[in-house]
């Protein structure tokens, strides 16, 4: 995947910060993240998270997580579920996380596959990954892989900006479209100069259901709310794979 390139340079550069790009909080910054700081801010989010998780329904025998950082979340997840596996495409990302978190298991991925056996977990969760791909059609093969390896009747939480064209959407739409082109010729520059640089994608709701249902997914529902940490919105869609379906993809 094309955004995988920065996330190797950042995960060298400031793993902490480019998780959680609070202002002053970057590694030569006036007060840079502590690992104490860091984990306590995953832990108030994870309370947050699996407060609605549990409400949608989460089965805890074992769960893979979709771009696991530093282990910001991940080490809130050891204790919650019975075997967790983190993914992520920056090798730095995972060093910092893997010597941190002894119970998780690591996996370095290309972005797009999911190293782990057909129907063999019981739990995907993501958060603030799908933000960054460099388009929202770069979600599809991730959301086939996450079809892939879930167990039947069990279920996926993934944090993605989402939008819902208002009523009378033209203008709206074009206005959209032509920051979401200067966003991608602003990315198109950064990268050819090799400067630091995170994508920021966003998700229309309706064409989010369409891609989950024609993939296999049922109940697909989407939640917004302000985490404890600091108000922030955060979006996410929550999908189940149906009970009745034990093929493989
Ligand atoms: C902003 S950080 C979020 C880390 C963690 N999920 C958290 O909330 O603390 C984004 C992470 O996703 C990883 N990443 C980006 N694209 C990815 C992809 N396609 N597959 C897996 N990981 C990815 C990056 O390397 C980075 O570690």
């Amino acid at each position: 995947m094309v955004s995988n390139l920065e996330w190797k340079r950042w995960g060298a550069a400031d793993p902490l910060w480019a998780v959680a790009a609070w202002a002053g909080k970057q590694r030569n910054g006036p007060e840079p993240w502590n690992e104490t700081d860091f984990y306590a801010l995953g832990y108030s989010d994870w309370l947050d998270f699996r407060r609605r998780w549990e409400r949608y329904g989460v089965d805890r025998t074992s769960c893979a997580e979709i771009g696991c950082g530093a282990g910001r979340i991940t080490a809130q997840l050891v204790q919650y579920f019975g075997t967790v596996h983190g993914l992520d495409v920056s090798e730095g990302m995972l060093d910092f996380a893997r010597c941190r978190i002894a119970d998780a298991r690591f996996y370095l991925t290309d972005g797009m596959r999911i190293p782990l056996d057909d129907v063999s977990i019981t739990a995907v969760f993501s958060s603030h990954v799908l933000q960054h791909l460099d388009s929202p059609e770069d979600s599809i093969p991730m959301f086939a892989e996450i079809y892939r390896v879930l167990v039947p009747n069990c279920t996926m939480m993934i944090h993605l900006p989402i939008y819902n064209w208002p009523s009378g959407r033209g203008l709206f739409e074009r206005l959209f479209v032509a920051r979401q082109w200067l966003a991608r010729q602003k990315a198109r520059v950064d990268r050819a100069r090799g400067r630091p640089m995170m994508r920021g994608t966003f998700y229309e709701a309706g064409w989010l259901a369409e891609i989950l249902k024609k993939r296999g997914f049922v109940n697909v529902e989407f939640l917004s709310f302000p985490v404890s940490s600091n108000g922030g919105l955060h979006s996410f869609v929550l999908a189940r794979k149906p009970a009745g379906d034990g093929s493989q993809a």
